[in-house]
């Protein structure tokens, strides 16, 4: 059947599959690279919209050949001045961190602007409710809309920020091109004779595999290779902390989850991959799956995985006499509060592509750390690591989730195998089965004070749900014990914390990593026994709050750079002026390592290399996920050479020896900050010295920041320094008459921000998604599968359900920062869900111990986050 159509403005005719959506035609055959698969088939992320006969069509939910003899118009297609204010819009007013979701948005804002020239921030809300951004919070999406709307009344155009100097609005690197869609994620790439692969995933959450037969899938039309465990050259069993992790599982072993690897394959394109997947045959002996975490840890149970006990970790804290405390306390609390299962739920899933080299084999990725990628993939594949080129492609969002290895190793592979590119790409199913989740943590909380409120004692015992695989679950609950006291002074804690192995989804790295869940147990124990001491949440926050000379649950004395007391002040008028006016009122304080300290040795790396035409390439090893790494890092490069920032191409790739670990614990800014600001000084004394640019062309300005002064949790040392720097931050949330939250105020202390703009984007995304995880996220399995794969019922919230964030940022020096900055993109979501669930205590005086607390009043009012029944 052929379908015509006009594209843009110019005929086009297809023969499509009667299944293929016209997402699909028009990315794969049509090349327009611009609309997104964010969600495909489901309908519910926007990225894909289109104009199609002059309405907005989400794409992938509409089949080809409904589009005969309608004009469709993608972003490319509007005039170039058009698009050249659109982008403008978005980068101005800071509108977009990953930017996957953007080119949808900035379609969506031109078709309402035709059609209401003068949106309020309510319409514009509403218009873009069909479109899920993970990154921003919305607010400066709106802004954006808003700013584009006024330039197309006659008003002012949007100036993007030019200047780089430290604490000036850079517009984000390559934000235009994000905006427009043209800047090419993983899945945008193609090659000459590329190959398209799949995955076959395991059909059960434990069984054991008796036979794989992959012969029909060979047979089928179009495939090129299948790839199970017997064609891996190298190491199979790859992981961050732990070799436990199978890249294909074999015969006669078992499947630990549903996220496992069964097989892949390449064929001429990936709807041939797929169909050849599913025929791979494999016969499974099913076998129980634990999934409860406090039944895996009981004698008796079967162990998951082979490389260490059901207990995979058991972290312990003491300091002083909990037990003596608590009974001198004059005020006692105690419950036992849960939090859920999160998916990440980044825009892009994932996505690798791998092409042949004259000596092995360059890989594209957007993993979190893109040298581990390298190290576990050259392992995989059984070749030196020199022989693996890595290139990272800036991911549309990862949230921690793209730290474990997901199909770099199959890609890479099946390219090793076919000597021909090879792109996988998961579906939005895949992604949630097979990447690490937010840990589901039980936690049973005893806190004693004095009769003024002062807290004399934390008892606290934690489980987490750490699934099949360790990634990096056992230092997640390292993070949450230690985090346990939340920012408050306390002298006599007792906090153990373990993380239990299941056959659930494996849980890993994500945002906030387990600090939230700390924190919405000590936040709610602090509301209780101010409660009981009759002073209000501010009151009972600024008497513990700590400062410089006190000690954190680490043991740690807080020694420099402590800005708890000035976020408290900076919300204090807000706060009694909103319970005056006889609003329903919560208060959250929140702590967040800098750095993953704990003893590991980190690394800030950088290479400034002076290119023969005058602009200056900028290396790290870090990558950017959104956060606008590369700006900031561009900026503190400015700041100590003087130059244009126009001048800085940020690079991360495998060109020089810059590996620093993964993106993570809120480190890239202070440590590749700190590298880049060295590099640069130096290449500023060269300058300085009476050289140009030109003189000082091929030369290269290094520097390698090794930062190994912390300590282990329980190490004897004669200074305790667990972690390199702490953000600090105190949140008020105001819930209206009918428990509706209507405001959110978020002061945090930064260190110094590098670029307002971006800092406070980072809070105002950190406020969306710990409100998600307060009131609608979540991903409940049975039998160790996920019970759904919509967006709308994982429960993200759009943009109407978000109440207005207002973001006050606090700089308190950090002197080992660059230019005092510390870490931003964790805490925002730390304190969040505890001021949630004061909010709602004082609008209906229930307390709330789970988490999401979707019966509440403020998460009924959300439009997501409502499980359908199962068949
Ligand atoms: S990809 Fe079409 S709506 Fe998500
Ligand atoms: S900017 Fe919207 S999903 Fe990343």
């Amino acid at each position: 059947m052929t379908v015509t159509f006009k594209l843009n403005g110019r005929e086009v005719a297809v023969e499509p599959r009667p299944d293929e959506s016209l997402l699909e035609t028009l990315r794969e055959r049509c090349g327009v690279t611009s609309l997104k698969d964010g969600c495909s088939p489901q309908g519910q992320c926007g990225c894909c919209l289109a104009l199609v006969g002059g309405k907005a069509v989400v794409t992938c939910a509409s089949k080809t050949a409904k589009a005969e003899g309608k004009e469709i118009v993608t972003l490319d297609g509007i005039p170039e001045e058009d698009r050249a204010l659109l982008a403008d819009s978005f980068v101005a007013a800071a509108g977009l961190q990953c930017g996957f979701c953007i080119p949808g948005i900035a379609l969506r804002a031109r078709h309402l602007v035709d059609k209401n020239p003068d949106p309020s921030r309510a319409e514009i809300a509403k218009a873009i409710d069909v479109h899920l951004c993970r990154c921003t919070g919305y607010t400066k999406i709106i802004d954006a809309v808003s700013l584009y709307a006024e330039a197309r009344r006659g008003g002012a155009r949007p100036q993007p920020g030019t200047s780089g100097r430290v604490g000036d609005r850079l517009a984000r690197y390559s934000g235009r091109e994000l905006a427009l869609g043209t800047r090419d994620y993983v899945a945008d790439m193609t090659r000459d004779g590329m190959l398209h692969g799949a995955v076959r995933l395991s059909d059960h959450a434990r069984a054991k595999v008796v036979r794989i037969d992959t012969t029909a899938a060979a047979a089928h039309p179009g495939v090129v290779a299948v790839a199970t465990a017997a064609d891996v050259p190298g190491k199979r069993w790859y992981g961050l902390i732990h070799l436990d992790w199978p890249g294909f599982v074999a015969e006669g072993e078992e499947v630990r989850c549903v996220g496992d690897f069964i097989a892949a394959v390449a064929a001429v394109d990936e709807p041939t991959a797929r169909t050849a997947a599913a025929l791979i045959e494999v016969e499974y002996d099913a076998l129980e799956p634990v999934t409860d975490p406090r039944a895996a840890l009981a004698d008796g149970c079967h162990q998951v995985n082979p490389a260490y006990p059901n207990e995979l970790s058991h972290t312990v804290i003491r300091r002083g006499d909990v037990d003596a405390a608590l009974a001198d306390s004059a005020h006692v609390v105690s419950g036992t509060w849960k939090t859920q299962r999160i998916e990440h739920l980044f825009l892009e899933p994932e996505c690798a592509l791998a092409e042949p080299t004259e000596s092995g084999v360059r890989l594209y990725t957007q993993g979190q750390g893109i040298f581990d990628d390298r190290r576990q993939c050259a392992a995989f594949l059984g070749i030196p690591e020199d022989d693996l080129d890595v290139v990272l492609v800036p991911n549309g969002g990862a949230f921690g989730g793209k730290e474990d290895m997901s199909i770099q190793p199959h890609a890479s592979l099946l390219c090793q195998m076919t000597g021909k590119p090879v792109r996988i790409r998961l579906t939005r199913e895949q992604s949630i089965r097979v990447h690490p989740k937010r840990h589901p943590i039980e936690m049973e909380y005893t806190v004693g004070c004095d009769a003024d409120g002062r807290l004399t004692a934390v008892k606290a015992y934690m489980v987490g749900d750490t699934g099949a695989y360790a990634s990096v679950g056992a230092k997640v609950l390292e993070r949450a014990a230690g985090h346990g006291c939340g920012p408050y002074r306390v002298t006599n804690v007792a906090i153990d914390a373990i993380a239990a192995a299941t056959n659930n989804p494996p849980c890993g790295a994500m945002r906030g990593f387990g600090a939230n869940q700390a924190h919405f147990a000590i936040g709610a124990c602090m509301d209780m026994l101010a409660e009981k001491v009759g002073i209000d949440g501010w009151e009972m926050r600024w008497r513990n709050a700590v400062e410089v000379g006190d000690t954190f649950a680490s043991g740690q004395v807080f020694e420099k750079s402590v800005g708890l007391k000035k976020s408290l002040l900076a919300v204090k008028d807000a706060y009694y002026a909103a319970v005056q006016a006889g609003k329903a009122v919560g208060i959250g304080c929140g702590i967040k390592n800098t750095g993953i300290g704990n003893g590991a040795v980190e690394w800030g790396k950088a290479r400034l290399v002076v290119e023969a035409d005058g602009t200056i390439s900028l290396y790290n090893g870090y990558t950017e996920m959104g956060q606008g790494l590369l700006t900031v890092l561009i900026q503190c490069a400015v700041e100590a050479t003087g130059l244009d920032a126009a001048l800085f191409r940020p690079k991360v790739d495998s060109t020089f020896a810059l590996g620093c670990g993964q993106t993570t614990g809120s480190r890239a800014t202070l440590f590749g900050g700190r590298a880049v600001k060295s590099a640069a000084e130096k290449l500023a004394a060269a300058l300085a010295s009476g050289k140009t640019l030109a003189e000082l062309a091929d030369e290269v300005f290094a520097a390698d920041i090794k930062i190994d002064d912390t300590t282990a949790p329980g190490q004897k040392a004669e200074k305790v320094k667990t972690h390199t720097a702490f953000g600090f931050a105190t949140q008020v949330v105001i819930a209206g008459e009918d428990g509706r939250i209507e405001r959110v105020i978020a002061a945090h202390d930064v260190g110094r921000a590098v670029n307002p703009d971006l800092c406070e984007g980072q809070i105002q995304g950190a406020v969306h998604m710990g409100l998600g995880f307060a009131l609608t996220e979540e991903l409940p399995c049975e039998n160790g599968w996920p019970v759904t794969y919509k967006l709308r019922e994982i429960g993200v919230l759009r943009a109407r359900d978000m109440p207005e964030v207002e973001v006050v940022l606090v700089e308190e020096h950090e002197p080992e920062g660059p230019y005092g900055a510390k870490g931003v993109g964790e805490i925002g979501l730390v304190p969040t869900a505890a001021a949630v669930a004061g909010a709602l205590f004082a609008h209906d005086g229930v307390r709330r111990f789970q988490l999401p607390m979707k019966g509440s009043p403020a998460a009924r009012a959300m439009s997501v986050g409502r499980l359908k029944p199962r068949r």
